[in-house]
């Protein structure tokens, strides 16, 4: 049975706010909280009636393979990204789920496809199996050679200054981290372990993002793509979606949150 009321879940779930968000928010935002309702439910709902629901031409669902109520992947995401051996590659939440879309559940792996996946199924699914490993700690192990390799690069990109504006996502996130640029404070993903409430609901835009839009977004936002990195389109200034420059930072981000206490949906500006 899926829950049709958005709001309904999040009365039990609970928001914990970090200081920095919190002093941000404004008022009618911590109220509307405080009653349980928050936005990103709506998505949290819409991921659990896909994975219940969602057919592939082969008449796979999720659940076919992960369990009711995604079952089988209690606490998969505190582990993520992390080395699967059936793809041949680490793959943070976004990638597996495209992974299993088109390897198990027969959709074809077209543009058209990924652009609908993209758009439509991605997020919400994200936040629902997300949202089963809450409660429990971030734990990413680096066990794997490939895991070691791009973790190692991620920590690299996270310092490597880029793009028009020369700047390094450690310029603004490490060393500048709690300072302000215009109104706006810099978090610190790193030492906040800040990894713990993503996939996030961010009001300034209404919409709910995993971390791959995050970190494409602050690419393109502050000019730091390389468009070496994409061999096709040199007038792109996102990283291309899935992309193993994105993976490596995320990799090398969620390595740094390990022990954070996952909490999603997040809510922040
Ligand atoms: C036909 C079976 C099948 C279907 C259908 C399927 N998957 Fe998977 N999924 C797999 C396999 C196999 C793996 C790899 C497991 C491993 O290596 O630990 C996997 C791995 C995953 C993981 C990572 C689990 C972990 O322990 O790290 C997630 C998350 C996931 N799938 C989500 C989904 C979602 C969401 C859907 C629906 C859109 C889906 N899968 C559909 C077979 C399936
Ligand atoms: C010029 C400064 C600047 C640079 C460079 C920059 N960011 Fe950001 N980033 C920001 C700002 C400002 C925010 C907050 C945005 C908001 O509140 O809307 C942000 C937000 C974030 C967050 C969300 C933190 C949270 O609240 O959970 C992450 C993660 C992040 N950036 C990662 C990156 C990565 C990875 C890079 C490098 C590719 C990068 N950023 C480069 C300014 C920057």
């Amino acid at each position: 049975m899926r829950k049709k009321i958005i709001f309904a879940s999040a009365i039990a779930g609970g928001v914990v706010l970090t200081a920095a968000v919190a002093q941000q928010l404004p008022d009618q935002y911590k109220q509307l909280l405080e009653l349980g309702m928050h936005p990103g439910y709506a998505y949290l709902d819409e991921g659990e009636d896909y994975f219940h629901n969602l057919k592939g031409p082969n008449g796979k669902t999720c659940a076919s393979c992960h369990g009711q109520d995604a079952s089988k992947l209690v606490g998969a995401y505190a582990h993520m990204p992390r080395y699967y051996k059936d793809i041949g590659k680490v793959a943070d939440i976004d990638i597996r789920m495209l992974s299993c879309m088109t390897k198990y559940m027969g959709f074809p792996k077209s543009k058209d496809f990924i652009k609908k996946y993209t758009k439509k199924y991605r997020v919400p699914l994200a936040t629902y199996v997300a949202s089963k490993s809450n409660g429990m700690k971030i734990d990413v192990k680096l066990d794997d050679p490939q895991e070691k390799e791009l973790y190692k690069y991620g920590e690299k990109l996270w310092w490597t200054r880029s793009g028009a504006r020369d700047f390094s996502c450690g310029i603004c996130h490490t060393v500048l981290s709690d300072k302000r640029i215009r109104q706006q404070a810099l978090p610190n993903p790193v030492r906040d372990k800040l990894y713990k409430h993503w996939p996030t609901y961010r009001y300034s835009n209404d919409k709910m993002w995993t971390m791959e839009d995050r970190v494409r977004s602050c690419f393109k936002a502050f000019l730091l793509y390389v468009n070496k990195w994409d061999k096709k389109k040199d007038w792109i200034k996102k990283p291309p979606p899935y992309s193993k420059e994105v993976v490596a930072i995320e990799l090398y981000m969620k390595h740094k949150g390990n022990g954070a206490i996952i909490n999603v949906p997040g809510f922040i500006r």
